[in-house]
């Protein structure tokens, strides 16, 4: 039986259990970094969604993305991450629900989901809680800010998720060099001028729809 990703108590126990320890899922900077480099520069600013205890953060301070938001809903893993990179100061580490962002709106040029959609399907009540994290992550993008989802699954799975009627974004596969390790579905959404009124229009159909 699979691990129950979707509960915020495995991921507790895990990260207690890996303490000091890193782990990136489904990709690394070193294959994400060309498509990354595409959407943003060294002032954007970047929301990383269920940051976990990947090294993608600090690889990208290193590379000269510094302003970097880390959220994950688990405690023991903001702490860890928190205290491993003290030492870049420009880079902040907080306890929070994707559901629920504590951002205000057009606020960040891109937000990187590595997995957090997928742990997120795990869970109870599911498609709402996508639909939440995508109506929040919405909000908070810039428009032409970009959502950036690196997911586990068959090719296109994700696009009912991500062509929601709450959202008003361009979803689009980034070009992959032939020479690219990647082995993941990388899908970005660009959020488009009135995605904010869209999402208020549309919102309560879809809360309705899912909330059963
Ligand atoms: C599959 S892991 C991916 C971790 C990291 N993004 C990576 O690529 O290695 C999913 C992460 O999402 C976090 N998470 C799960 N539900 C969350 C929620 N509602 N809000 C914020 N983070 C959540 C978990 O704690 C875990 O760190």
């Amino acid at each position: 039986m699979l691990p129950n990703y979707g509960n915020p108590e495995y991921w507790k126990k895990l990260y207690e259990e890996q303490q000091g320890k890193t782990y990136d899922w489904l990709e690394g900077y070193k294959t994400l970094k060309p498509i990354i480099k595409t959407l943003i520069n060294p002032t954007s600013k970047i929301l990383i969604l269920g940051c976990g205890n990947a090294e993608l953060s600090e690889e990208m301070y290193l590379d000269g993305f510094h302003n970097i938001e880390n959220i994950d809903i688990s405690e023991a893993v903001i702490q860890q991450m928190a205290s491993r990179c003290h030492h870049m100061p420009e880079m902040k580490w907080k306890i929070m629900d994707v559901r629920d962002l504590e951002y205000p709106s057009n606020f960040f040029d891109i937000a990187i989901d590595k997995g957090t959609i997928d742990a997120l399907l795990c869970g109870t009540n599911s498609y709402l809680s996508v639909a939440r994290m995508t109506k929040e992550v919405q909000r908070v993008l810039k428009v032409g800010g970009v959502y950036m989802v690196v997911s586990l699954g068959v090719c296109d799975s994700k696009l009912e998720h991500l062509e929601s009627k709450h959202l008003y974004w361009e979803t689009y596969y980034p070009d992959i060099d032939e020479e690219s390790d990647i082995v993941h579905d990388v899908y970005l959404c660009k959020k488009k001028e009135g995605a904010d009124k869209v999402c208020e229009d549309n919102w309560h159909e879809i809360e309705a729809k899912f909330n059963r």
